[in-house]
Order: C-alpha cells, then sequence, then structure tokens
C-alpha cells in the first residue's frame, strides 16, 4: 500500500469514500492497524488508561505521549499518523502549542498532531498549521475537559448545544484544520455538522453521517476482560484477552506438566560430543 498522506485524505473525503481511523498506542498495536489497512493511526491520549493503567487522560506526560509516538511512528509504514496533545501543553498560549506540535513531530516522528477544543482553540490551530504541521481538532466531547463537563456526557443534545458544536466545527474548520473529529454528539446533529463543513468529520459516537470514524483499538478490539465499561457507541469486534488468557492459560498448564517444552523446542547435541560431555 502506498503511503497516505493529507492528499489522499481529501480525496478520500471528495470521494464520499470512509476515512478509517483507529488508535495505536505501541509497535505491534501500530503494526496490525497499519497491516490491516486503516487510512490514520492516532496515538490518542487514551493510552494513558489503555496502555499506562491511570484513570484518566490528565495524567499523561509530554515525554510519555512522545515515548509512544515514537514506537507507533517505527511500524506504521502506510497510514497516516497523528499524535495527541496532551493535557497542559497547548492551552497556555499558541506558541507553546506550536512548541509541543513541533516536538511531536521531530520527537514523536507522527505526522500531525490532534487538540481538543474549538472556537476557543482557532488562533492556537491557526498558528501550528502556518509551521506547516496538520492539525486534526476535536470537538463535542472533549475528554480532557471531562472535569468542567461534569464527566463523559453525550454533547449537542438540546438545540443550544448542537447550535454550539456546530459553531466549534465551523471555527476550527476556518482556522485551517484538515479534519474535526466529533466525539460523543447525536447522530443527526453530527450528520448536519458533516453536511455544512468542507472538511472530513471524524465520528466517535457520532453515527453513521461522518466521513470517516475513530475506535480506541484496545475497546474494539477487546484487550480488556468482559465487565469493564465499554461506552455505548463501542462495536467490540475481537477478543484479544480471551485470546490472550487462552494462551498463557494454556502455556502455564504445559510448564507445570512439562508438557513444554517439548522436543522440536530444544536444541540438540551431536551424540559423539555428547557421549564426550558426560564422561
Ligand atoms: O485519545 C483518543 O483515543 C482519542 C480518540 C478517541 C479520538 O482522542
Ligand atoms: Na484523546
Amino acid at each position: 500500500r502506498k503511503k497516505v498522506t493529507i492528499n489522499t485524505l481529501q480525496s478520500l473525503y471528495r470521494k464520499n469514500e470512509p476515512i478509517t481511523m483507529i488508535t495505536a498506542h505501541d509497535f505491534p498495536s501500530a503494526h496490525v492497524a497499519d497491516h490491516a489497512g486503516m487510512d490514520m493511526i492516532l496515538v490518542g491520549d487514551s493510552l494513558a488508561m489503555v496502555a499506562l493503567g491511570m484513570e484518566d487522560t490528565s495524567e499523561v506526560l509530554m515525554e510519555e505521549m512522545l515515548l509512544h509516538c515514537r514506537s507507533v511512528a517505527r511500524a506504521t509504514k502506510s497510514a497516516f499518523t497523528i499524535g495527541d496533545l496532551p493535557m497542559g501543553t497547548y492551552e497556555i498560549a499558541p506558541e507553546q502549542a506550536l512548541e509541543s506540535a513541533i516536538r511531536f513531530i521531530k520527537e514523536g516522528r507522527v505526522q500531525g498532531i490532534k487538540l481538543e477544543g474549538g472556537l476557543d482553540m482557532a488562533p492556537t490551530i491557526a498558528r501550528i498549521i502556518r509551521a506547516g504541521i496538520p492539525v486534526l481538532a476535536h470537538v463535542c466531547l472533549t475528554p480532557q475537559r471531562q472535569n468542567a463537563l461534569g464527566g463523559f456526557r453525550v454533547q449537542g443534545k438540546s438545540t443550544a448545544g448542537a447550535l454550539k458544536v456546530l459553531q466549534d466545527a465551523l471555527a476550527v474548520q476556518e482556522a485551517g484544520a484538515f479534519a474535526v473529529v466529533l466525539e460523543a454528539v447525536p447522530a443527526d446533529v453530527a450528520t448536519l455538522i458533516t453536511r455544512k463543513l468542507r472538511i472530513p468529520t471524524i465520528g466517535i459516537g457520532a453515527g453513521n453521517g461522518c466521513s470517516g470514524q475513530v475506535l480506541v483499538q484496545a475497546d474494539m478490539a477487546g484487550n480488556f476482560p468482559p465487565g469493564r465499561f465499554l461506552p455505548k457507541f463501542v462495536k467490540k469486534y475481537g477478543d484479544v484477552w480471551g485470546e490472550s488468557l487462552r494462551a498463557i492459560e494454556a502455556y502455564r498448564t504445559d510448564v507445570k506438566s512439562r508438557a513444554y517444552p517439548a522436543v522440536e523446542h530444544t536444541y540438540p547435541m551431536p551424540a559423539s560430543e555428547l557421549g564426550e560431555f558426560e564422561r
């Protein structure tokens, strides 16, 4: 497959072909996503929870994001890679955001960045783009602001809320964002916003009317045991947990019973040499 660029994404959008995006947080998860033909790979700050076991995304540091971005970048041959600016690295001023974005390109080795916010972030988005770094915006439910939003709640359910979301989406488009993530918003609102924009919308919990979709790989692939909370919008396509558990339990049983390693897993020694050694 050819390398996906910002032009590829634009051409998919023009052809009305859905853009596929998934998160990855390390070499193996990026390797398999790239192999599966994803158009975009996001090193989301959701890795705080799915890779580092943190409570929420507010804890993850720039250095941690950069380390994970680098490992993802090494595995990604085809997909367009995006790094998520973590909380605290872009809100203070456009110059701070640009400095952080540059670190993601130079040290993280990704091709673009994502940041959360709409109208309020427009000057920041514009500043980063002026430096030649593609920006993916993220509006509606912005998890880094969960404390101010009162938790992970669907946004844009009221007319006023929907208008605010539209205003944010238009603002990031005018600022130059190449696409915008719409998270947790009624499907009708996302569809209408998608129609009003001339850049792609990437939905997560935003229905089928968006220009593309994104999911957290660990959620959709089933990396966690059954019973762990998953948002309503997640479709669980796999059972990585179940398969890993089966494999590791089988290995454990084999070691305990000495069924593993078998002869075929060992290095033989020529009989003549062995005879010498045993004497
Ligand atoms: O951090 C993340 O994984 C994200 C996606 C869910 C859009 O921001
Ligand atoms: Na994120």
